[in-house]
């Protein structure tokens, strides 16, 4: 397990903290499939990670344009940056198959980036929207 429910900052946000939750546990997953070395799983998972993250992203991105949130593109801009990142990573992916390097990002910079994007900008954003 790479990253447990504990850890999660906790946000005043019930659509948000449900998006966050699921995604821990794809995040949890897929990371052990990348333990074990299996391919085929982890590119089933890795799918359903990037799918998942973009709804999560998309979701918050609505909340905030409907409450007309005033810091919106920052806090989009630090999704986009996030989208670019693991685009680079599907694309090696699908160039390599290689689970190490999938574990690696995950290790080294999903999951920090995670909880500092949510202590930071979603539990700002959550007191808004
Ligand atoms: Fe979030
Ligand atoms: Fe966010």
């Amino acid at each position: 397990m790479v990253l447990r429910k504990e850890d999660l900052p906790m946000v005043s946000n019930a659509i948000m903290n449900a998006l966050h939750e699921d995604e821990l546990e794809l995040i949890n997953e897929l990371h052990q499939a990348c333990q074990e070395g299996n391919a085929d799983v982890v590119d089933q998972l890795l799918q359903l990670l990037i799918q998942d993250i973009e709804d999560h992203f998309t979701t918050e991105e609505e909340l905030m344009r409907e409450a007309e949130f005033f810091a919106y593109p920052m806090h989009k801009a630090e999704h986009d940056s996030m989208r670019k990142r693991i685009g680079e990573l599907l694309e090696r992916w699908r160039k390599h198959k290689e689970p190490k390097e999938v574990q690696k990002f995950i290790e080294e910079e999903l999951v920090s980036w995670l909880l500092l994007h949510i202590a930071r900008w979603d539990a700002t954003t959550a007191e808004a929207v």
